[in-house]
């Protein structure tokens, strides 16, 4: 019989299988991610209140849907700002350097990097940036004309992702959750990210932006575009954002 690789994931992974952790050994942390020693800081305006405040909850559930086509219309830097608060905003830093966000995090790990491919958000240059999300700000990465061609072969729907304003790419540094997890950090990555997904969804609708989730990506070829080595850190989701 053919070896079921999943099962044996998933059993991998039971809680009990995943006790022994570098945390519960009191081993130091993992250091954070160091940015490059040239690293210039693109700071975002104040994440405002929602536009409508009014806004009613359960007409914002019904509402949410996927929305693949998008006009040609700049974001502006305040809505992009907002969606990043929404997804990975941090509320407060907690002693030891973790954080509390907008979204869960199994022990407040917040394992993930949002990394943006932007080609309409007004006052920015177009191209591959990565959000710091304790400083609310971006760092520039690449040129558009650098980074387009190997990230586009790392989607199959490359048309979306040409079309949409931002493209948001969730990647996951696997030691900040193995870290206090073992193991079940996979899962608890894999599940993270829908929380991610669906603050953008929710948030992207009040500001009348269309959003769609992207799960179909080829990760040796996504990875590389973003320069991760897709084992301590990889690809895990992703999103087309865009005006409607
Ligand atoms: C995990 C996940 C992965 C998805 N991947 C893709 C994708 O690669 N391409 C795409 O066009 N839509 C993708 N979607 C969007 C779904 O197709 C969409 O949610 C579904 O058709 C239901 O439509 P709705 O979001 O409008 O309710 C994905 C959604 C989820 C939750």
């Amino acid at each position: 019989m053919q070896e079921n690789i999943c099962q044996k994931f998933l059993q991998a992974t039971y809680l009990k299988n995943c006790q022994n952790t570098k945390k519960s050994q009191a081993l130091p942390p993992p250091a954070k991610r160091p940015l490059f020693a040239d690293a210039v800081l693109i700071a975002l305006p104040e994440p405002e209140l929602l536009p409508d405040k009014q806004i009613n909850f359960l007409e914002l559930i019904e509402l949410r849907s996927s929305v693949r086509q998008y006009s040609t219309a700049y974001m502006t830097l305040k809505e992009l700002s907002c969606l990043l608060w929404c997804t990975q905003g941090v509320k407060m830093g907690l002693p030891g350097g973790s954080t509390i966000r907008n979204v869960p995090s199994a022990g407040a790990c917040h394992a993930f990097e949002t990394y943006l491919y932007i080609q309409r958000v007004e006052g920015l240059r177009p191209g591959l940036y990565r959000f710091l999300a304790p400083e609310h700000a971006l760092v520039f990465l690449d040129t558009a004309d650098n980074a387009e061609k190997s990230l586009l072969a790392g989607f199959k729907a490359a048309n979306m992702i040409k079309d949409s304003a931002v493209t948001f790419i969730w990647t996951a540094r696997l030691e900040a959750m193995a870290y206090a997890f073992g193991n079940r950090a996979y899962r608890y990555l894999f599940i993270e990210a829908g929380h991610v997904c669906q603050n953008l969804y929710l948030s992207a609708y009040t500001l009348h932006l269309g959003v769609c989730a992207i799960g179909g990506f080829y990760d040796e070829e996504l990875n590389a575009a973003l320069g991760i080595d897709g084992q301590d850190e990889f690809a895990v989701y992703a999103a087309t954002v865009g005006k409607i």
